[in-house]
């Protein structure tokens, strides 16, 4: 088979899965690899036509574990007739334990046949500059293996006669899910009003429409889902984390997850 059309699919709120998945097309080299963005909310709402015959890639950040309720909420309207998938999950160099099975199981429901699978590792979320967790992560050695597993991956569809020679993708984690998942905790980021501009950032990349701008910056904090990306946009640096559950937790990772990891590959001889 030959890989003719492709299309990236991710929820991506801080932009490290995307870069991951957008390395991986590289590596693939097929022209205009179509993006289906489903981080904001208003891009959950779009009409997204079946696939078929084309080449996927779907990313998601890891959440405890698991895949962003979110992540799972807009995947979940994707309809598919044996569609090859690539499946990749980015985590912040802590552990991404049932993410990448919990993707597997959610795209063949929903009508993909996937042919690999990769956990990557991206800055974590919590990560500041003070407190550094995988910070610049992916890097360029990162960028070069997903460069590289796009190349094989061409290579192992070129040798399937069709999407059904492809057979069951083996995937680590346990099923049913023993990773619960982000925990609900009813707080949010803070705005330092002294350097806030109103400039209204935030509130255009939150994935959840929890931000409002008026004369100042309102967070609706049942709606945050943490993820971050409204202190890692914010210019000025008025968006921070104040919450002292959040700190010890930014600490904690910072402390016991130094080392760096690895991407893993599953369904592609490294
Ligand atoms: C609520 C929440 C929970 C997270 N849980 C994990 C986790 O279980 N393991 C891990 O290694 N990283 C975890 N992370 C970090 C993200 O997986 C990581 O930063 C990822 O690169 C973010 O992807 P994005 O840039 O596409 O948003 C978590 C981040 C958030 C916001
Ligand atoms: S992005 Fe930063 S400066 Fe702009 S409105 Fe939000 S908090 Fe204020
Ligand atoms: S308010 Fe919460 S959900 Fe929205 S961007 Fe900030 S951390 Fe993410």
């Amino acid at each position: 088979m030959e890989v003719k059309q492709l299309k990236l699919i991710y929820f991506s709120p801080t932009g490290t899965t995307q870069k991951v998945l957008e390395s991986i097309a590289q590596g693939i080299t097929v022209r205009d690899a179509e993006h289906i963005n489903l981080t904001l909310p208003e891009r959950a709402q779009q009409i997204i036509p079946p696939f078929s015959n084309e080449l996927v890639i779907i990313g998601a950040p890891v959440y405890g574990g698991r895949l962003p309720v979110e992540a799972v909420n807009r995947f979940k309207q994707l309809r598919a007739t044996k569609t090859l998938a690539i499946l990749i999950v980015v985590y912040g160099n802590r552990e991404f334990e049932d993410a990448l099975l919990e993707l597997k199981n959610l795209a063949i429901e929903l009508g993909f046949n996937p042919v690999a699978g990769g956990a990557f590792i991206g800055e974590h979320s919590f990560a500041t500059e003070d407190v550094p967790i995988a910070n610049g992560r992916p890097d360029g050695a990162d960028v070069q293996i997903a460069v590289d597993l796009g190349a094989k991956i061409k290579d192992k569809i070129r040798s399937l006669q069709s999407a059904d020679a492809q057979k069951d993708l083996k995937i680590p984690g346990r099923f049913p899910y023993a990773a619960g998942g982000a925990r609900a905790m009813a707080i949010s980021p803070v705005t330092k009003e002294d350097t806030c501009t109103v400039c209204g950032t935030c509130s255009s990349v939150c994935p959840t429409a929890a931000i409002s701008i008026n004369e100042s910056v309102a967070t609706e904090i049942d709606l945050c889902i943490r993820c971050s990306a409204c202190i890692k946009n914010c210019s000025t640096g008025a968006r921070v984390w104040e919450d002292g559950t959040m700190k010890s937790i930014a600490n904690w990772l910072n402390e016991n997850c130094s080392i760096r990891k690895e991407p893993q590959i599953f369904g592609i001889d490294v």
